[in-house]
C-alpha cells in the first residue's frame, strides 16, 4: 500500500526572518542557506538534503506546509487515487512549486483541522554539499534511515478524525498518553511511518497549526550545549529537561521567534510498532509558569 514514509521537510511562515536566521544558526546549529533570486526565504539544512526547513517571510508565524514523503511517482499516483475515492480534495503542486521545494512532484491538501500538507516524492539530495552546522557541534542531527527531519505536534479537530485521515495516508498509530488533569483526562495521539517513534502527534489545544517541531541530535553533548545556549538567550525554556515515556527522548522545549516551540532531543528509541499508553513522563518535563498546563507535550 502506498504510504507516507517520512516527515521530509517543514515550511514555516515567519515575521522576523533576521531573528530566525540567528536562532537557527547560533542556537540550533542548523545550516542557513539562501538561493539566488529567492528573496524573503531561507533554507535550513540538517543533512545532505537541499533543505529540511524552509522559512518564508510572510508574517504567518505558523506552519505553511508539512512535507510528507512517499517513495516515488507510483506511490504518489496511488495516493491521488485513494484521496479521490475518499472524497478528499487536493490540488496539484505544479512544476513551479516543485522546483521551489526541490522535489520532483507534489500535491497539496489540508488535513481535517486545516493543517497545510504537501505530499511529495523525489527530494533534491546534495552529497557534494555536506552539512555544515551554523555553530560548533559535537555530532549531527538524526535523520538517517529515512526517519525524517523530526516530528511535530499539530492542531486537531477531533483525534478520531486525525487518526482516520493519516491512516488513509498509510501512517499508523494511536493514543499513547492519557494524562489525568484537573477537569478531565487529556489524550494525545501519535502517528508514525518509519523507525521514528512518531512523526506527527495531536492533542494539545492550539490556535496555531504547529505546537512544536522536534529536532534530534545524535550526541548528548549537543543537547546540553543547546540547553546552555538557550538559557543564555532571550528565548524562554517552556518545558524543562526530561524524558518522554513513549519515545524515551531526553529533551527540552523553548520558544522560537514565531512563538511556537522547538524541542531538541537526544536518544529517542525506535518505534515499537505496538500500541501502549502512559499516564505521565518518565521524569522531568516540568511546564514553566508561562505555559498553561496541557499546552504542550509529546
Ligand atoms: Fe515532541
Amino acid at each position: 500500500m502506498a504510504a507516507v514514509t517520512e516527515l521530509g521537510y517543514v515550511v514555516f511562515g515567519v515575521s522576523d526572518l533576521a531573528a530566525w536566521r540567528a536562532f537557527a544558526a547560533d542556537l540550533l546549529g542548523l545550516e542557513v542557506c539562501e538561493e539566488a533570486g529567492e528573496s524573503g526565504r531561507l533554507y535550513l539544512r540538517t543533512d545532505y538534503w537541499h533543505h529540511r526547513i524552509v522559512l518564508e517571510a510572510d508574517g504567518a508565524d505558523d506552519l505553511n506546509a508539512a512535507g510528507l514523503r512517499v517513495a516515488g511517482a507510483e506511490e504518489l499516483d496511488a495516493l491521488r487515487a485513494r484521496l479521490g475515492e475518499a472524497g478528499i480534495a487536493y490540488e496539484e503542486g505544479g512544476a513551479a512549486l516543485a522546483a521551489e521545494r526541490r522535489v520532483l512532484d507534489l500535491i497539496r491538501l489540508r488535513d481535517p483541522a486545516g493543517n497545510p500538507l504537501e505530499i511529495f516524492h523525489g527530494p533534491l539530495i546534495e552529497p557534494h554539499k555536506p552539512f555544515h552546522p551554523g555553530r560548533r557541534m559535537h555530532g549531527r542531527f538524526v535523520t538517517g534511515d529515512h526517519c525524517g527531519v523530526g516530528h511535530m505536534i499539530l492542531r486537531h479537530a477531533g483525534l478520531d478524525k486525525s487518526q482516520a485521515f493519516y491512516r488513509l495516508l498509510g501512517m499508523r498509530g494511536g493514543l499513547e498518553y492519557r494524562i489525568p488533569m484537573p477537569g478531565g483526562v487529556f489524550d494525545i495521539l501519535f502517528m508514525h511511518c518509519n523507525q521514528r517513534d512518531h512523526s506527527l502527534a495531536f492533542g494539545p489545544p492550539s490556535t496555531k497549526s504547529v505546537n512544536h517541531l522536534m529536532l534530534e541530535v545524535e550526541n548528548i553533548d549537543d543537547l546540553f550545549m543547546t540547553h546552555e545556549l538557550v538559557k543564555a538567550s532571550p528565548y524562554p525554556i517552556l518545558i524543562s529537561l526530561g524524558k518522554h515515556a513513549n519515545d524515551h527522548m531526553l529533551s527540552f522545549y523553548f520558544a522560537s521567534p514565531s512563538g511556537f516551540l522547538i524541542e531538541v532531543g537526544h536518544g529517542g528509541r525506535p518505534a515499537t510498532h505496538q500500541s501502549e499508553y502512559y499516564v505521565r513522563d518518565t521524569y522531568g518535563h516540568e511546564f514553566s509558569e508561562q505555559l498553561h498546563a496541557g499546552m504542550s507535550l509529546g
